[in-house]
């Protein structure tokens, strides 16, 4: 029996899962297939109760359901909860379970492309306060960070997401953020700036610590304004392609049952899709 898994959202065209998904079932010759589904927020509800019969093993989910369908999850895993919203669903023994993968994508990618990342846990810097924000800030608590500082435009924002994760970590404000980047040894950009069509995130990185690390979770472009500035300035940058490829190995694992690798074969694949896009 073909095994089926699909990523849903609204709208879905842009997602890059099934070129992904599609490279793994290749690579490992499983029968499955994974389609996009564009299922409106109406539609949302019908759409995940009919899913098992309807032979899915589960999905992927991405805006605007991430953080409707643990509602209808009869499991979540400790990250959907905390983070209150979740981007991998599966079955199991007719129970659907609900995880957020994207704060395991964040530290894998960091994991891989900038080893011993994490030696330096005094503080970090997080712009940005949206949805990948709370992944990160998450994440970041798992490696036991002493100090994180989150900055966002919309101060107002920020604070709420400090109140959701008790006071954890400081607010600052948007405009200190240049004053702050010395203190840091890992500066996180979770804005939407630097996206292509977005302006670039405005950072002074001429006061950033010997041996700091800065990653923009942005990956189209690939190379931003603010990772180019990391590379002039003697930094490690680390782009966000790799936080994407990460997150969809736990849900391929579970749908599939094979966990597969992100390769540098994979990467490519990917990389010339964005870049023809
Ligand atoms: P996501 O769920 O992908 O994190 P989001 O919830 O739309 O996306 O959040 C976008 C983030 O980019 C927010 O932190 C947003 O700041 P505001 O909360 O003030 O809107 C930030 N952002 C977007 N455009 C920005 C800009 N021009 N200057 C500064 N921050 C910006």
């Amino acid at each position: 029996m073909t095994l089926k898994a699909c990523v849903i959202g609204w709208p879905i065209e842009h997602s890059r899962s099934p070129l992904i998904h599609g490279h793994w079932l290749g690579l490992h010759g499983i029968d499955g297939s994974y389609a996009k589904k564009a299922v409106s927020p109406d539609d949302l509800k019908k759409f995940i109760s009919s899913m098992c019969e309807n032979g899915f093993a589960g999905c992927n989910v991405t805006v605007p359901h991430k953080e409707t369908v643990l509602k209808f999850a009869g499991q979540s895993d400790e990250a959907a909860r905390i983070i209150g919203a979740a981007n991998t669903l599966w079955f199991d023994k007719g129970v659907l379970h609900a995880s957020n993968t994207d704060g395991y994508g964040f530290l894998a990618n960091l994991d891989e492309r900038a080893p011993g990342w994490d030696e330096n846990r005094s503080c970090a810097l997080v712009l940005g306060a949206g949805g990948a924000s709370r992944a990160i800030l998450h994440a970041l608590g798992s490696r036991s960070f002493r100090d994180v500082i989150l900055v966002n435009r919309t101060r107002s924002r920020a604070e709420a997401l400090a109140a959701h994760f008790k006071g954890a970590f400081r607010v600052a404000d948007w405009e200190k953020r240049n004053a702050l980047v010395g203190e840091c040894a890992l500066l996180v950009n979770t804005t939407t700036l630097g996206m292509t069509g977005q302006p670039p995130l405005e950072l002074d990185l001429s006061n950033a610590a010997e041996g700091c690390v800065v990653n923009d979770l942005v990956y189209a472009p690939l190379k931003t304004k603010l990772l180019e500035h990391a590379n002039d300035a003697g930094l490690r940058g680390v782009d966000g392609l790799g936080m994407l490829l990460h997150q969809a190995v736990p849900g391929f694992e579970k749908w599939f049952g094979v966990r597969p690798e992100v390769s540098s074969e994979l990467r490519e694949l990917v990389i010339a899709d964005i870049e023809t896009a």
